[in-house]
């Protein structure tokens, strides 16, 4: 880990617990190493298992485990919340970090939606959704035995980041779009989804209890990690093409370089008050303009619960969010 992620201490260490969704690769692998160099547990998540354990057995420190669950599937982030509420009793902090990138339309079946929706909005989007709700309680408890186990732990919450992009700027909220065969593809659907996660930090950070905060950055602009993976072939020559050139025109960073915002976000003592915010570069900066539309983020708010189809007694802050 660089000095940049490292000048302010850590808010995370032994004892604490800390879940990186998409850690298996890229970004999240960088974030999972940086946090388990606290001394904090580190919960691992991916689809493949096979890298997931290799990733969670080097990782400093011990007692690091690995949970697989498919975000495009509901059911599998529901037992994967299931399983990390059931093995450890308290979360210090969730990085919503797992995302990818489609060339091609394609639509995920969800409990509350007849039309379908896209399947980059599902898993960058209504999936770390799904999941914060879940974990939510979890998250509050814990933030509260942080300040009572340790009085100078007071203003040192636990925390949610999630991991958008500069490229949700020039978007504006579309839930038309994302249901159904017939929306926007690629770079467009790409856009909308990390839209969402900013959208939805908002109305988070409005939702949650104290003792809990949230935020959301922009990593950086890292095209070695494996984002296109799932999408075509052209796309994923183009990816590493722009790694090349941008790499050679020092225009790109390193995922571990991209790891260093969530890192800070994740342990910072320095953030431990912020909650709601945008960051670039560690900084906070505003947004694109359609990603600070109230009225949008109570929209994406209220669909996203309906298609999840998450109960009211599972919905975070709901009376808190009126009172806003
Ligand atoms: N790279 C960039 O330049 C860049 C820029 C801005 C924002 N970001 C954001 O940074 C985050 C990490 O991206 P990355 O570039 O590090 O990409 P990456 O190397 O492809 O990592 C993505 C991670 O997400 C997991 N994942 C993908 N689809 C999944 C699914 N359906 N269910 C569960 N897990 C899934 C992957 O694990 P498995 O394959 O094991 O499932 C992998 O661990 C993403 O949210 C991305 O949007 C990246």
């Amino acid at each position: 880990m660089t000095d940049a992620a490292t000048d302010d201490g850590a808010a995370l260490g032994r004892g604490d617990v800390a879940l990186v969704t998409g850690s298996t690769d890229g970004i999240g692998a960088e974030t999972a190493r940086n946090l388990a160099e606290t001394g904090a547990t580190v919960l691992v998540h991916g689809r493949d298992r096979a890298k997931g354990e290799r990733l969670a057995a080097s990782l400093s420190g011990d007692d690091h485990r690995f949970y697989a669950a498919d975000f495009a599937e509901p059911a599998a982030i529901r037992d994967l919340a299931d399983a990390v509420c059931a093995d450890f009793d308290r979360l210090d902090a969730l990085v919503n970090n797992a995302g990818t990138f489609q060339s091609e339309r394609h639509l995920v079946d969800l409990p509350g939606s007849d039309a379908g929706v896209e399947l980059t909005f599902a898993v960058n989007h209504l999936a770390p959704f799904l999941l914060t709700n879940l974990l939510a309680d979890r998250l509050a408890a814990t933030g509260e035995r942080r300040a009572s186990d340790a009085p100078e732990r007071e203003r040192d919450p636990a925390r949610v980041v999630t991991v958008s992009s500069d490229l949700h700027r020039g978007t504006e909220l579309d839930l038309d779009g994302v249901r159904g065969p017939d929306g926007p593809t690629g770079m467009d659907a790409y856009g909308h989804s990390k839209l969402a996660n900013v959208l939805f930090t908002a109305e988070l950070a409005r939702r949650l209890p104290d003792g809990v905060v949230a935020n959301c950055c922009h990593p950086g602009v890292s095209p070695t990690t494996g984002l296109t993976r799932d999408s075509s072939r052209f796309m994923g020559i183009a990816w590493k093409l722009y790694g090349v050139v941008g790499g050679a025109l020092g225009r790109t960073d390193s995922a571990a370089e991209s790891a260093e915002t969530p890192t800070y976000l994740a342990r910072s003592p320095a953030v431990a008050g912020v909650s709601g915010e945008y960051f670039d570069d560690r900084e906070p900066v505003t947004p694109g303009d359609g990603a600070t539309d109230r009225d949008a983020q109570r929209r994406l708010w209220r669909a996203s619960a309906e298609w999840v189809a998450i109960g009211e007694e599972e919905e975070v802050g709901a009376e808190r969010a009126q009172r806003a």
